[in-house]
């Protein structure tokens, strides 16, 4: 369509002109210390996140994948193991149990937030033998429902480890940062997420000093003090260019996650006027075919890492196509929930184990929601959806 907009569904470019000067000094600063892993930027990055998630310790790694590896070495998770998780995440989060030798024990998720569902959590809990953590994602940037995980894991007598990877700076419906609430909390700063470095990175972060110490062993291959190990540990270490990078760019995520949720409003009210409802209602009832995320109640703050509609199943594809065909960015998060994906086959988990799980594999879509986003640009997205679904609709 010659005259329209292309928009992709991440723009990074940017946000990196705008801060092009002061990013490019950090950078040179870093380059002329020539102290290059870890040091004393990512201490100072370290100490930054801490106070922004009002936690007591935090330290870089080299991603969140390694944050989670970190987490689960740190609380004696190993082979036999179950760690039970969300089956709607990205792969990362079962993953890493896996690579442990331990087993991910998936739990269905609440068809509204596509966050891990307590009932479902309890239910999948009761037939664990060896459950040593529960791993709840805070999905797309909107905390899971944290008091009441935290409850079951108090019952349960195990710990909780947040995969925050998506949530920086989010918070739960009682006001608390994503990561700092369970024991410890995984943070990954991959180029797309709302903080992002210019390559891989990560932090793990916690309020329990023993926690942090062993963590930090961990991260040197388990090297304390130097060239003496009494554990088997990684090399998950952050270096001093990410730390460098992501100390300019955390000084403005506040005013990004303000343009994010500006953006986030504005495709709410544009959806809400065109007959669809939010998440709360199931897609059968009426109206437009669409579900766009339910609204951020109470003290809870979502920070729309990415803003994920739900269509039809038979109308999602070819909506993807149609928007493609108009110039915009779309992207599936995920198209194959965990317990049906060939690796995890053994576990035994089938079709229909984990109906909304499967459901939001089929239903979902993620718009372009970046705080550069133009008006002209969002209103043409959702337009494009809304005369597609209309079509598809009469
Ligand atoms: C929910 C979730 N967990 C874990 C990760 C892993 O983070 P990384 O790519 O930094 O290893 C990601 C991001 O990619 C993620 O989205």
């Amino acid at each position: 369509m010659s005259g329209s907009p292309t928009v992709p569904l991440l723009d990074l470019k940017p946000q990196y002109r705008a801060l092009k000067a002061e990013i490019d000094a950090a950078i040179a600063r870093v380059v002329e210390s020539q102290q290059f892993i870890l040091g004393p930027e990512v201490e100072a990055l370290e100490k930054e996140i801490a106070a922004y998630c009002r936690v007591s310790h935090a330290l870089g790694c080299s991603s969140g994948t390694d944050a989670l590896l970190l987490a689960l070495l740190a609380l004696g998770v190993k082979e036999g193991d179950e760690v039970l998780c969300p089956a709607y995440t990205f792969f990362a989060t079962a993953g890493s149990i896996a690579r442990l030798g331990a087993k991910p024990v998936f739990a269905d998720i609440d068809p509204a937030t596509f966050n891990l569902d307590p009932e479902s959590t309890r239910q999948v809990a009761r037939g664990c033998k060896k459950l040593k953590a529960i791993l709840p994602v805070h999905l797309f940037g909107q905390c899971a429902p944290m008091a009441e995980l935290e409850t079951i894991a108090r019952e349960l007598g195990v710990p909780i480890v947040e995969d925050a990877a998506q949530a920086l700076g989010s918070e739960d419906t009682q006001g608390r940062r994503a990561g700092s609430v369970g024991k410890i909390g995984c943070l990954s700063f991959f180029p797309t997420k709302n903080l992002g470095a210019f390559g891989d990175a990560g932090m793990v972060i916690a309020n329990d000093a023993a926690l942090a110490e062993r963590m930090s062993v961990l991260r040197v291959h388990g090297m304390k003090p130097k060239y003496y190990h009494q554990v088997v540990g990684l090399n998950a270490r952050l270096d001093a260019l990410q730390a460098a990078v992501l100390r300019v760019k955390l000084k403005h995520l506040d005013a990004w996650t303000g343009g994010r949720q500006a953006n986030a409003a504005r495709y709410d009210r544009a959806f809400a006027a065109a007959d669809a409802k939010d998440g709360s209602t199931a897609l059968a009832t009426g109206g437009l075919p669409l579900r766009y995320p339910q609204r951020p109640t109470g003290k809870t703050r979502h920070i729309y890492n990415q803003y994920v509609i739900r269509v039809p199943a038979m109308l999602r594809d070819g909506l993807l196509q149609h928007l493609k065909a108009r110039g915009i960015g779309t992207e599936i998060y995920y198209p194959v929930p965990l317990h049906l994906q060939e690796c995890f086959a053994y576990l035994g988990q089938g079709q229909a184990a984990l109906p909304h799980a499967e459901a939001a594999a089929r239903e979902t879509l993620a718009l372009p929601i970046y705080p550069e986003l133009s008006g002209t640009q969002l209103v043409h997205v959702a337009g494009s959806i809304v005369s597609f679904l209309r079509a598809a609709n009469a």
